[in-house]
């Protein structure tokens, strides 16, 4: 039987705004999200992190338990946390997806500020991000 699938979005405040963070979470994203049947999509605007998470409930709940201790980040706030049937993000382990070429109804999007984005304003980028990076 397949496990029970599920769905976290969460915003973050950065603590270390480097490349080489990103790179070093990009890296352990691809070798361990694979293993767990992880797929994702992580924003990494100016100040913040806007991540999906979807997996098996099992590992999704272990994994974002392990992220929401990272140092890397603080003051993570979970904005979805839900059951799912279909994943919205199939195919990547982490997809460090790129926002700013897109144009958001808040300004602060276009500016990577993610800090007080709501549920709903979360999850329809993700949707419109998934759709473009599919093209
Ligand atoms: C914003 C953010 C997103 C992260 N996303 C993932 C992820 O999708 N998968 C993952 O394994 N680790 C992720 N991490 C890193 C974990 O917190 C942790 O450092 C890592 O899983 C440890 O892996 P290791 O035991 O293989 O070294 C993320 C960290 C941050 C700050």
């Amino acid at each position: 039987m397949q496990s029970e699938l599920k769905r976290v979005v969460y915003v973050s405040e950065k603590t270390d705004v480097s490349d080489t963070t990103l790179k070093d979470i990009i890296a352990s994203s691809k070798k361990n999200n694979p293993e767990e049947d992880v797929t994702g999509c992580l924003l990494s605007g100016s100040n913040s992190f806007l991540q999906l998470l979807e997996g098996p409930t099992e590992f999704i709940d272990t994994l974002y338990s392990k992220i929401s201790r990272d140092n890397r980040h603080e003051n993570v706030i979970t904005l979805c946390d839900e059951k799912i049937d279909e994943r919205l993000f199939l195919s990547w382990s982490m997809k460090l997806a790129p926002f700013e070429n897109m144009e958001w109804s808040n300004e602060n999007f276009n500016s990577g500020n993610f800090l007080n984005i709501t549920s709903e304003e979360a999850l329809n980028m993700f949707v419109r991000l998934n759709e473009y990076t599919r093209k």
